[in-house]
């Protein structure tokens, strides 16, 4: 792959330098939103709105025509040494730009893998006195009201208005001005500019959480995780698909069961943090595809059969009252909802991109999102790679004998020698199942000791008691399946065990990711040894032992630091567009950089998938 592909007539990324500091931006971008999206800090009190005059920034070489504002704020001879706007400016070639010390210290947060975000919310408050009207000076009350926000040029919400006039003149024409990207939703009576919020939704399929946000300072003011209310209606997206077709009112059942998990983590996190439901202006959601249909009432059938389609990749303009939001936020709260890349790489990986900056990022990055549906994106900052691997239910616990959720009394961790086997139980708790680490944790361990060989079948017993001695009396039948008793409770169809079947489903389930990940890294012409990170996403992720993962062929075989646990990548990512509108319109831009490369129709694919199936050699 070369390092810069065409796209019409202009490259897709510009190589700029600010200071000493190489980045690649969309071709297009201002010299401004490039340097705040690489953490790269430009004076500026307006924002990037043009008003302020602060971003001076200077290309010595080959400057670019002056704007009419970079006319205005600068003299002749700056003009001639390259003193320019940077938020006038565009990215169209590879251009060296020298950015003059700060005056203003910007506030940043770190929020995703390590992002430093500069803060620039899209919820603006202002305090603003105004001159009472009179018989001479006839201004209306919204004009008043306006004038005083020309920077941010917001048109008004007609909800304002119904209240305006009474709202100014009860206090004293003494209010503050809440704006949301360009829109005016509220007038607040006194000085209420401390107080701003939003709150990020990571929708998962099984677990939703939600954080709440202090957009002042980036700080989070209140967590909260409930399952998703829709549980009942399947564990997966599929059968949630299935549950519209089959009764077209379930669409309806499913958006409320949706509504009802947000509306009670908001008022939980408000409650939390000691926050008025008024005092949230925005919201930010990240989920999969049919997540995110479903909440919006979009029916998702087209979703669940091939060619697998989705009604829109881009969301159109949304409140948060269209999420069921409207009596436990602001009522005339925004919503942002990520947009997706297709059917099976949705909005929550594309918030996982953002947050995890692979896109701006020099090495070769892998993204593995693991759950019943398996996500994978290969690359770095000159291009990107993605792909879905049916996975299967295996590491949700799901399809798996004795597997549970990584929930109290799950088996999370499972250690082995051939003499002795060590169990870690979630909450300290009496053992009631495996969950998904645990059973990677488990097979890693059997098959390091030997008592499941490459192809994954439990050796014969005789074997098993010459390289395992202190393991080989675990390994039994129960009926005509041969299982391993991991832990005992009387009989051993009454113990936590790892069957035959079991061994089978996490093959299954391995060999698609690998043959995903394999796909991708032939299509950019590398190997693993190119692969200079690989970042575990999600909650399964974040618990997998990184060792095993690599031990069963689960990621490339790398040095295993390479291997990062990234946890909540989509619910970073939802915090990420709450904090700034310019990482919100990085997350826009991935749309158009990631390639989609589709395995269904592969015809080499079930080979390959084949190949994937045995453990790798140690
Ligand atoms: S950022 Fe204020 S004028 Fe450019």
């Amino acid at each position: 792959m070369t390092a810069v592909e065409e796209a019409g007539t202009h490259p897709v990324r510009i190589n700029l330098v600010f200071n000493d500091k190489p980045v690649r931006v969309p071709y297009g971008v201002t010299l401004f939103d490039a340097a705040s999206w690489n953490g790269i800090a430009i004076d500026s009190t307006c924002g990037g709105h043009g008003t302020c005059k602060k971003c001076r920034v200077r290309i010595a070489e080959d400057p670019p025509a002056p704007s009419s504002l970079d006319i205005r704020a600068y003299s002749a001879q700056e003009i001639k040494d390259g003193w320019r706007l940077a938020c006038r400016t565009t990215a169209t070639r590879d251009t060296q730009v020298e950015v003059p010390p700060l005056t203003t210290r910007p506030k940043a947060a770190t929020v995703g893998v390590g992002r430093q975000v500069i803060l620039r919310p899209a919820v603006q408050k202002r305090y603003l006195e105004l001159a009472e009207p009179s018989l001479a000076d006839q201004a209306t009350d919204l004009e008043r009201v306006l004038a005083q926000l020309e920077d941010l040029e917001p048109r008004a919400d007609l909800a304002v208005l119904r209240t305006l006039g009474r709202t100014l003149r009860a206090a004293d024409y003494k209010v503050t001005a809440v704006v949301v990207d360009d829109v005016l939703i509220a007038v607040e009576p006194g000085d209420t500019t401390a107080r701003r919020f939003g709150i990020a939704f990571d929708l998962g399929t099984t677990t939703v959480v939600a954080t709440l946000l202090d957009l002042s300072t980036g700080t989070p003011a209140g967590v909260e995780s409930a399952l998703n209310s829709q549980q009942p209606f399947g564990a997966d997206v599929i059968t949630r698909i299935s549950a519209t077709m089959m009764d077209p009112g379930n669409l309806d059942k499913l958006q409320n069961l949706a509504h009802q998990t947000l509306t009670e983590l908001a008022q939980a996190v408000c409650a939390q943090g000691g926050v008025e439901p008024h005092e949230v202006y925005e919201v930010a959601l990240a989920g999969n595809a049919t997540m995110t249909h479903l909440v919006l009432g979009i029916d998702p059938e087209p979703l669940g059969m091939a060619p697998f389609i989705m009604a829109t990749r881009l969301y159109p303009e949304v409140l948060a009252a269209d999420l069921g939001l409207g009596g436990v936020v602001h009522p005339r709260a925004r919503a942002v909802v990520f947009p997706a890349f297709g059917a099976y790489v949705g909005g929550d990986i594309t918030a996982g991109l953002l947050a995890s900056g692979m896109d701006r990022d020099a090495r070769v990055r892998l993204f593995v999102d693991i759950g019943t549906n398996c996500e994978i994106v290969l690359g770095n900052r000159e291009w990107l790679l993605a792909t879905a691997a049916p996975a299967g239910p295996a590491f949700e616990g799901a399809a798996i004998r004795c597997g549970m959720r990584a929930a109290d009394g799950a088996i999370e961790v499972v250690t082995m020698t051939p003499d002795d086997l060590g169990l870690k139980v979630i909450g300290d708790a009496e053992p009631q199942g495996l969950c998904g680490s645990g059973l990677v944790d488990a097979v890693t361990g059997l098959v390091k000791v030997g008592l499941l060989d490459s192809s994954g079948r439990f050796v014969p017993e005789e074997q098993a008691a010459s390289i395992a001695p202190g393991l080989a009396g675990r390994l039994t039948t129960i009926g005509k399946e041969r299982v391993f008793v991991l832990h005992w409770r009387g009989g051993a169809e009454d113990s936590i065990y790892l069957s035959q079947r079991d061994v089978r489903e996490l093959q299954f389930a391995k060999a698609a990711i690998a043959t995903g990940w394999q796909i991708l890294l032939e299509q950019a012409g590398l190997t693993a040894a190119d692969v200079k990170q690989v970042l575990l996403a999600g909650s399964f992720g974040s618990y997998l032992s990184a060792a095993s993962a690599i031990r069963i062929g689960l990621v490339p075989k790398v040095p295993v630091m390479r291997v990062v646990s990234a946890g909540n990548v989509a619910g970073e990512g939802a915090k990420m567009a709450l904090l700034s509108l310019r990482e919100r319109a990085g997350g826009l831009a991935l749309l158009e950089e990631v390639r989609y490369v589709e395995l269904s129709d592969r015809a080499d694919f079930n080979d390959r998938f084949i190949e994937q199936l045995p453990f790798p050699a140690s």
